[in-house]
């Protein structure tokens, strides 16, 4: 006999929001998580930890830049930069324990250790101790997330000079100098946290664009932004070798396109060259199941080729954000308990926490074209938005996508300020089958910068109001 209805193994997004799922709908559960804290990669060391830098290097970059200045508002600011640490792990620390605390509320055991999969059914679990537990289900839920991906041929154990996203998310003291290969989300989050801290930071980049996969305007403009910031990119640059030499670390490249090598030097160089599926010791092969590069492959029922072994989140395939684990981990436990669970991947929105941010939901312009799809364009620069020109932020802008012939949205893009917060009112607006019309005839808050959306949605139309 089964103890338990579902058994889920990885306590991120995908494990936890899954066990929360499950046991709202009254399904005997347990989540089996080996790192000693509930909340996966995003509370510990991704998301949240990220944004708690982001959002405290920005005020201190506000001061000590001359913005607040600006205002009239006049500071000699100095770094406590023990103490912006300090406070992001108060925060991560207190969401870690409001898991756990959702985990009681919601009737799920949390079971403390790392998770095997012994044969169908069957989970093992070590804990720290080394003893080990046998929990009996009729579903495993494999939410076992992901890791950075390593740059061949280089050791990152993150107590020298090449760190991970992990790593940079903790250095000692503010590097004079910082290079990050990879122009991707995590580089320039975490690239921006050290350069508003008074890091030059360098970002090597494989491609001859950055951020891959974003609407290929907003990367460009995000680029020149970025380039005014301080940021320097040394793009289509192959990484031949990285070497921590003590006190600096040494980083060879060579053009991709052929050339002479160049050797840099930095006080740090931070690895962010993409994530990859984490199956490592799941016992995986005791159930015949074996991951390809994207990771476990299921159905789009979140169903391995095992009865009862379902998979979600990062591990899965599909793009590695905390939502779409979120998403998918109700989805699949609504499956589980016989309910139609759904996750609409036309609509999952991307968006980097950078100033400007950058938002982006549905389909790229890029795409469009190479689809040979009909559309029309709507842009909007936040130039001529009042809020953001009374702020002072008007960097950017939103382009709306939309079908030429049914006007349906078919995707927005955005980079400004704000703009992670506004995707979300497109999102909606697709999800309900919107046109560019209904976003533009919908009465927006003055001044906002979501005005700057709607005008872009007018633009559409062809009656844009204000630019
Ligand atoms: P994870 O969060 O990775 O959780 C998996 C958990 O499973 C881990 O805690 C691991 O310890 C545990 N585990 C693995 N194997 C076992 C086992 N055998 N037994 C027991 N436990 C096991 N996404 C966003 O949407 N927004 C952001 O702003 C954002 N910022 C990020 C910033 C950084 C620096 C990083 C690295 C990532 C960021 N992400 C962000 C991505 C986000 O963190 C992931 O998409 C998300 O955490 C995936 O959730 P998951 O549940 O699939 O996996
Ligand atoms: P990424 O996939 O966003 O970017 C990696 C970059 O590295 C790409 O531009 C790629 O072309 C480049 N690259 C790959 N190999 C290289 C090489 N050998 N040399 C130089 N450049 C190379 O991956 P990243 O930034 O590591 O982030 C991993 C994942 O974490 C992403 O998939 C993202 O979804 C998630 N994440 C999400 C965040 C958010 O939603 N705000 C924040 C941080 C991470």
């Amino acid at each position: 006999m089964a103890q338990y209805d579902v058994v889920i193994i990885g306590g991120g997004p995908g494990g936890y929001n899954a066990a929360t799922r499950a046991g709202q709908l009254g399904l005997k559960t347990a989540i089996v998580e080996g790192r000693g804290k509930l909340g996966g990669t995003c509370l510990n060391v991704g998301c949240m930890p990220s944004k708690a830098l982001l959002h405290a290097s920005e005020y201190y970059e506000a001061a000590a830049g001359g913005e607040f200045a600006k205002l009239g508002i006049e500071v000699k600011p100095k770094l406590n930069l023990d103490q912006m640490m300090a406070q992001k792990a108060e925060s991560v620390e207190a969401l870690t324990k409001g898991v756990e605390f959702i985990m009681k509320k919601n009737k799920v055991e949390y079971v403390k250790g790392w998770g095997r999969i012994d044969g169908p059914g069957k989970v093992v679990v070590k804990a720290e101790d080394g003893s080990e537990r046998v929990l009996e289900t009729k579903n495993i839920v494999i939410a076992t997330g992901s890791e950075p991906t390593p740059l061949p041929g280089v050791t990152i154990d993150n107590a020298g000079r090449i760190v991970d996203s992990t790593g940079a998310l903790s250095l000692p003291t503010v590097p004079k100098s910082l290079i990050v290969v990879g122009a991707g989300v995590i580089g320039l989050e975490l690239g921006s946290v050290w350069r508003r801290l008074g890091a030059e930071v360098t970002v090597v980049e494989y491609l001859d664009r950055i951020v891959p996969g974003t609407d290929t305007e907003v990367a460009t403009a995000f680029q020149k932004i970025l380039t005014k910031q301080g940021f320097k990119f040394k793009l289509g640059a192959k990484v031949t070798g990285a070497a921590d030499k003590g006190k600096q670390a040494e980083l060879t490249l060579e053009p991709v396109a052929g050339g002479p090598a160049e050797t840099l030097q930095a006080d740090y160089v931070l690895v962010a060259i993409g994530r990859r599926p984490f199956t490592q010791g799941l016992g995986l092969e005791t159930v015949g199941i074996t991951p390809d590069k994207r990771g476990i492959v299921a159905n789009d029922h979140y169903k391995t080729g095992v009865d009862g072994i379902w998979v979600i989140g990062d591990v899965t395939s599909g793009p590695m954000l905390a939502h779409k684990a979120e998403d998918e981990a109700v989805a699949c436990i609504e499956l589980i308990a016989g309910k139609a669970g759904h996750v609409n991947y036309d609509i999952i929105p991307g968006v980097i926490y950078t100033k400007p941010e950058v938002a982006t939901v549905g389909k790229t312009e890029d795409e469009l074209k190479a689809a040979g799809v009909a559309y029309k364009v709507g842009k909007f620069p936040f130039l001529a938005n009042s809020r953001a020109k009374i702020n002072h932020e008007t960097d950017g802008f939103v382009k709306v996508l939309a079908d030429a012939k049914t006007d349906r949205i078919l995707g927005a893009h955005a980079v400004g300020p704000n703009v992670g917060d506004m995707i979300a009112e497109i999102c909606v607006a697709m999800e309900f089958g919107g046109s560019s019309e209904d976003v533009a005839r919908t009465c927006h808050p003055h001044p906002t910068r979501s005005e700057a959306l709607r005008q872009a949605a007018m633009g559409v139309e062809g009656w844009t109001m204000q630019a």
